[in-house]
């Protein structure tokens, strides 16, 4: 007997076709060895994020306590837990980074975005997220626009950035 869930209708789960995407990835890798990864993988990828309801949701048809779909979730920065927007900027949080002026640029992303890391632009077409070091610390502050590393990148710069994505988008 599943555990009741409120479950917001515009969620995944409240949307016949949305839900019987995650009951089929269910279905498919529970008998899997290490089958949840592989589970949130797929939803992931195939639904675009991993709503509290999502979890409690694949928590139950798993029976497994929701706490360890949420350690998953939350551990990993490739999980989100609402959808990502049309373009993402992470900021690096290593040591190296964070030394060279990662918070620098965070508070400047925050005052001209008006969103915090973790947050998409209302519009959604930008998503501030935090990861952790990509390997290219000689470069410090580094950011990674899409799957671009950007380094050296100073808060005044941050603006004409934002202006090419923006460019990029209109061209596309
Ligand atoms: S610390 Fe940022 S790339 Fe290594």
């Amino acid at each position: 007997m599943l555990k009741s869930i409120t479950v917001p209708e515009n969620d995944p789960i409240a949307i016949e076709e949305k839900r019987a995407i995650i009951d089929q990835i269910l279905e498919q890798n529970k008998h899997l060895p290490g089958g949840l990864m592989v589970i949130l993988n797929e939803v992931q990828s195939q639904i675009g994020f991993i709503s509290e309801p999502m979890q409690q949701y694949i928590a139950n048809k798993l029976h497994v306590p929701v706490s360890t779909v949420h350690g998953v979730v939350s551990f990993y920065s490739f999980f989100t837990t609402t959808p990502r927007g049309k373009h993402t900027i992470k900021f690096c949080m290593g040591t190296a980074c964070y030394v060279g002026g990662t918070p620098q640029l965070i508070e400047k992303a925050k005052q001209v975005l008006g969103i915090d890391p973790g947050e998409t632009t209302p519009d959604g077409q930008i998503t501030l997220e935090l990861c952790r070091c990509v390997g290219a610390c000689s470069q410090a502050p580094v950011i990674v626009v899409d799957e671009e590393i950007q380094g050296r990148v100073r808060p005044n710069k941050f603006p004409q950035l934002l202006r090419l994505i923006q460019d990029e988008q209109k061209g596309s």
